[in-house]
């Protein structure tokens, strides 16, 4: 479905991505795994065009987005959470939805709306006035109503406390079972692989390692990439 291909990407002259790769097929829910600066949300800038790799390619259901504008990205079917508070606080929760939704496919307001009731109820209040739960609730509604077959959702449990972490953990298989299919950030290891099917492992700029979620979980070298291996990575502390 998608599939990256040997990128290299650049802030000016600083050389962020080396020849990173990687791969979803449709129905998966995969994650990248990796340290604050690793390089994960520079690689979903990459793949949303919103930073266009200087090398290598990326392609979506068998079509080069690699050089498209991030409206025709959106077009293409490629939905993006982003991380940290991407919204617009100022406006309601409602006019935040409005703004992201694209007629013509399966996501409706009302369908949103099932998936999170919460936010039906939080309509009229402005998004700067809301927990960062709900603001997480609000973002993935945004990228859900732009109509994603493949959703990338950039550190979904940041600043959430462990009880609103366990929700998010029920709506990623609502969506999953909705057909969507995932590549999640995730600096918080146990909660992502337990969702997923498969992760890479990623650090300064490079993919260490790919494999299966489970093998993942118990692989004892990675345990100090994806701090796994102690009981306070459960709770994230930066
Ligand atoms: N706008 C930017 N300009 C220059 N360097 C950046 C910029 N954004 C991120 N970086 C650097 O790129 C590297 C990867 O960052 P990032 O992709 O945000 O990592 P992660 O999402 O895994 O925490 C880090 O060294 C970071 O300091
Ligand atoms: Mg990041």
């Amino acid at each position: 479905m998608l599939e990256v291909a040997a990128i290299d990407v650049y802030y000016g002259r600083s050389h962020v991505l080396q020849g990173v790769s990687l791969t979803v097929r449709a129905g998966e829910v995969v994650v990248l795994l990796g340290r604050n600066g690793a390089g994960k949300t520079t690689t979903f800038r990459a793949i949303m065009g919103l930073t266009p790799p200087r090398r290598g390619t990326i392609t979506f259901e068998n079509k080069t987005i690699t050089h498209l504008p991030p409206h025709a990205i959106v077009r293409a079917g490629l939905g993006l959470a982003p991380s940290g508070r991407r919204l617009f606080g100022a406006l309601t929760v409602a006019e935040n939805l409005a703004l992201a939704e694209q007629p013509g496919g399966p996501w409706t307001r009302e369908r949103v709306f099932a998936l999170f009731p919460k936010l039906a109820e939080l309509a009229s209040r402005h998004a700067a006035f809301i927990s960062g739960g709900e603001q997480q609730m609000l973002k993935i509604a945004r990228a859900l109503l732009s109509q994603p077959r493949l959703l990338l959702l950039d550190e979904p449990t940041e600043g959430l406390a462990p009880v609103v972490v366990r929700e998010l953990g029920g709506w990623l298989k609502g969506m999953r079972e909705e057909g969507l299919s995932i590549l999640m950030a995730e600096q918080n290891a146990r909660f992502a692989l337990a969702l997923a099917d498969r992760g890479y492992v990623m650090e300064k700029g490079r993919i260490l390692h790919e494999g299966a979620a489970s093998e993942l979980l118990t692989a004892p070298e990675l345990a100090v990439h994806l701090a796994v291996g102690s009981r306070p990575s459960l709770a994230k502390t930066d």
